[in-house]
């Protein structure tokens, strides 16, 4: 497996999670911030001139990575000591500077295609590049629509993965029809199109996250807010320069974390969860709606906005679980919960099916094999299907040895599931967590109560 070198040399690799001890989960979990809305805030913040402050940026390694990366163009960022609040200093985009070196985007597939668009307008030169599951990831997807638009682009088999070399030019705004629904690449083809000559349009299959036409949006650029499947934005090609003011951002906590939580009082009746200060936006939170209709109790207070995004307090209440069919255009509104979404499954009253969901093949790690394949590990039947999986329940979890297969969002939803299993189990690669949730493995430990390990059968990690 690919190891992490960024990772501190103390931080274990390996944890045995122990059985919890039976009863409801009670409380509430704050969780950080979202992952999608950070990449995206540091990257504008990085286009305007002047100091920008994001709180509740998320201390994660990808969005460390974007910052790094925006570092090499010029744009300096500081963390307040102690706080996930980074104040991001940039000359503004006219002003980045060539980088002298490679930018090495990690394991983020958001930084990466994000800055890829708009390296595509940038007049430099610039190399990005990725850890090995990134140079495995497609990138054909954002290279061809933005070569339509004029810009140059090279990389291994012709640009289909990374390293992408881009020499930034001037682009012309194009009317785009997406095969795929992807956040990324719609929003780095409206961050290109941005700087583009005249009209970027976009039509996708199914709507994806707008977290960028929300931004751009409330932070007065000319774009023209999603209408389910399209969105328009206005290129400033004749300036080459973007009007845009440094800005003072709160960012919501990550419901895509926040799932990792709900799961586990959706899985025991009579708990009751609540994160609060929650990203809602409904082209996050399909995850709700089908925890909801498999039998759980879901409540949203204190419903609010804060930099255009909804935001609200959410909890989860434990009932008895029943299976169901997901597909469709629900599909990008639960990319990123559809592993937890296998364990749950495991868990509910008959047939689960997830169809449509091809995409997961492609994402940090083939998380359809690679879930029915650790599942598997653990006792439980999974039929893994070529856009999905067939989970009949209520299954027994066993203890065991799993893999996290380099793969954030797997390494949590196996750590959710040894949670509920029978005997210890021992999750190997639990430092991939720290892609999008530093601090995970604690916040579960204080939570419910389970004993982690080090992997050795001592259960002296976290306690
Ligand atoms: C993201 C979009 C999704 C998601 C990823 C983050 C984003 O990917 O899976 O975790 O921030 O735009 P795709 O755009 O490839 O579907």
């Amino acid at each position: 497996m690919a190891t992490r070198t960024t990772q501190a040399a103390a931080s274990p690799t390996c944890a045995t999670v122990f059985p919890a001890p039976a009863g409801p989960f009670q409380g509430t979990v704050p969780v950080p911030g979202d992952k999608s809305i950070s990449q995206r805030a540091a990257i504008l913040a990085a286009v305007a001139a002047g100091e920008s402050v994001l709180t509740g940026y998320l201390p994660s390694e990808d969005c460390r990575a974007t910052l790094r990366a925006l570092g090499q163009l010029g744009v300096e960022s500081q963390w307040e000591a102690g706080t996930p609040v980074v104040h991001v200093h940039s000359p503004g985009w006219e002003g980045w500077r060539e980088s002298e070196d490679v930018l090495d985007l990690g394991n983020s597939g958001t930084g990466f295609r994000l800055l890829t668009g708009i390296l595509a307008a940038f007049p430099a030169f610039s190399v990005l590049t990725g850890d090995a599951s990134l140079r495995r990831r497609p990138m054909g997807r954002v290279v061809d629509p933005l070569r339509r638009m004029g810009a140059r682009i090279w990389g291994r088999s012709d640009g289909r993965f990374a390293p992408l070399a881009v020499q930034g030019t001037y682009l012309v705004g194009q009317g785009h029809l997406l095969p795929v629904a992807s956040a990324q690449v719609k929003s780095a083809l409206l961050l290109a199109g941005l700087f583009a000559r005249g009209q970027t349009q976009i039509e996708e299959p199914a709507p994806s996250r707008d977290h960028t036409e929300r931004l751009l949006t409330w932070l007065g650029l000319p774009v023209e807010p999603s209408k389910g499947r399209r969105v328009r934005v206005e290129g400033v090609w004749a300036a080459r320069k973007v009007k845009l003011s440094p800005f003072h951002l709160t960012i919501p906590a990550d419901p895509s974390s926040a799932a990792f939580f709900w799961a586990l009082a959706a899985l025991r009746p009579g708990s009751r969860v609540t994160v609060p200060g929650v990203g809602i936006n409904p082209t996050r939170i399909a995850f709700l709606h089908l925890l909801e209709k498999m039998g759980a109790g879901v409540s949203i207070q204190s419903e609010r906005m804060e930099g255009g995004e909804p935001v609200a307090d959410v909890s989860v209440e434990g009932r008895e679980l029943r299976g169901l069919t997901v597909g469709g255009a629900t599909i990008p509104a639960v990319i990123d919960e559809l592993p937890l979404l296998a364990v749950l499954a495991s868990q509910a009253q008959g047939r689960t099916q997830v169809q449509d969901a091809a995409e997961l093949r492609v994402k940090e790690s083939d998380r359809i094999h690679g879930m029915a394949e650790q599942l598997g590990h653990l006792g439980v039947e999974v039929e893994e299907k070529e856009d999905g999986w067939v989970i009949d329940g209520p299954q027994t979890l066993q203890g065991g040895q799993v893999e996290s297969l380099g793969d954030h969002r797997v390494a949590m939803s196996l750590a959710i599931a040894a949670v509920q299993a029978r005997q210890p189990v021992t999750i190997s690669g639990i430092q991939w967590v720290d892609t999008s949730f530093p601090g995970f493995f604690e916040r579960l430990c204080q939570f419910t109560h389970v004993e982690v390990g080090d992997g050795s059968g001592d259960s002296s990690m976290e306690k």
